[in-house]
């Protein structure tokens, strides 16, 4: 086997949960994803396409119509994106999850030895994938300042040189909720262009976003693009739609890139399920109906949650515009991974350890908050609280 895939870390999240995944005496808050589930029409969707016996090979790219919904909703999203210039279908693949949307990218981008940058605290497969491609990982880590992580425009900028293959990037993340502004994309696109560094932009949080605006999502690579720039956008189904267990996902790439796309996507899964785009189709039809309620109820889980965590002596966090999970530094000197265990064992309480997603996030925990019932969310707090007390 190559060393590469057996020196993979594990999965810290998985090596916490593990301790007490099924326990009832457990709230968890460990992984990514809401516990309410997906509504009743887009399960019908996927339901009436079995019915209608549509069991067989799809298409690699798609469904054409849902590479056409998903055209016609990313370009109303991105109204600026090129001038003005509608996002067509031919650039977009519909994929098994974002995780293999991301996977593909990093497939069709890195050669063994190449340079890539990612920027960290981020969702550890997205730098493992790097790695399981053969490619040299460096990182430019967010600064955390006050409990808000930042970036050093700059120190990014200063990392990406003509030798860099490809930057990874994030925003919203996870797990700090960091998001980036308009002028920081614009300056790092300019700047990839300089260098030929391709960007892949991990947008898959762009609906769950706090702050008002217009498109009512987070700021965008798309809104500075042309179709040509070396950009993948990656996006999921699963949290606007809540959608995880699906697994549905698209990408937006340059139109030179669709056919060699194609080909991945023939190796790797041959295409997604035509029962679960038929779902998808579904959920991109009445969006209307489920992401603005899903993400009225995150802000909601998100304003309960933050002040409570923000109120406990020696917690540092700030208030996350983006993304699902509050990322918060607790007072205790040891690392994320063993204190996320006693969490588990000694006040049943699930979280993940910042260490999972860097290094420098040992001290942190990430907490999703996307709980069905805002009252978990309070004793969840309840129960950090008395073990801090305890700890101590
Ligand atoms: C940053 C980020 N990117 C991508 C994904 C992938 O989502 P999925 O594969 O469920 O579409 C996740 C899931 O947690 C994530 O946190």
């Amino acid at each position: 086997m190559r060393n590469t895939i057996l020196n993979l870390e594990e999965s810290k999240i998985r090596e916490v949960a593990n301790a007490g995944i099924g326990r009832s005496d457990v709230l968890a808050f460990w992984f990514g994803e809401s516990d309410e589930v997906t509504p009743d029409f887009i399960r019908q969707a996927a339901i009436d396409s079995l019915h209608h016996g549509e069991t067989f090979y799809a298409h690699n790219l798609g469904l054409p119509y849902l590479r056409e919904g998903l055209a016609r909703a990313m370009s109303l999203k991105h109204p600026q994106h090129n001038g003005g210039t509608a996002i067509g279908a031919d650039r977009i693949a519909v994929t098994s999850g974002g995780v293999s949307a991301l996977m593909l990218a990093v497939q069709a981008i890195v050669d063994p030895g190449d340079e890539v940058v990612a920027v960290t605290p981020v969702w550890p497969n997205l730098t493992a994938q790097a790695l399981i491609m053969g490619g040299q990982l460096r990182t430019v880590s967010l600064q955390p300042k006050a409990g808000a992580w930042t970036l050093d425009l700059d120190a990014l900028l200063a990392a990406i040189t003509p030798a860099t293959k490809l930057l990874i990037v994030n925003a919203p993340n996870n797990p700090t909720g960091w998001t980036l502004a308009p002028d920081e994309q614009r300056a790092i696109l300019a700047h990839c262009r300089k260098t030929g560094t391709w960007i892949l932009a991990d947008e898959v949080y762009e609906n769950l976003y706090y702050e008002p605006t217009a498109q009512a999502c987070a700021p965008s690579f798309l809104d500075h693009s042309e179709p040509e720039d070396r950009l993948v956008v990656v996006h999921s189904f699963s949290k606007s739609y809540l959608m995880t267990g699906w697994r549905l996902g698209w990408l937006v790439m340059p139109p030179s890139m669709t056919a060699a796309m194609g080909k991945l996507i023939e190796f790797n899964t041959s295409c997604a399920s035509t029962f679960v785009q038929r779902a998808g189709i579904a959920a991109l039809e009445r969006a209307d109906e489920v992401t603005p309620r899903v993400v009225q109820h995150l802000k909601a889980c998100r304003d309960a949650l933050v002040p409570a965590l923000q109120a406990l002596p020696g917690v540092e966090l700030a208030s996350p515009k983006g993304g699902m999970y509050a990322f918060f530094k607790v007072p205790l000197p040891d690392d994320s991974l063993t204190i996320a265990k006693r969490l588990v064992q000694e006040a049943g309480l699930g979280l993940a350890p910042g260490n999972a997603f860097a290094p420098e996030a040992n001290g942190w925990l990430r907490w999703c908050f996307a709980s069905k019932d805002i009252a978990r969310l309070h004793q969840g707090v309840e129960r950090l609280e008395s073990w801090l007390e305890r700890a101590k």
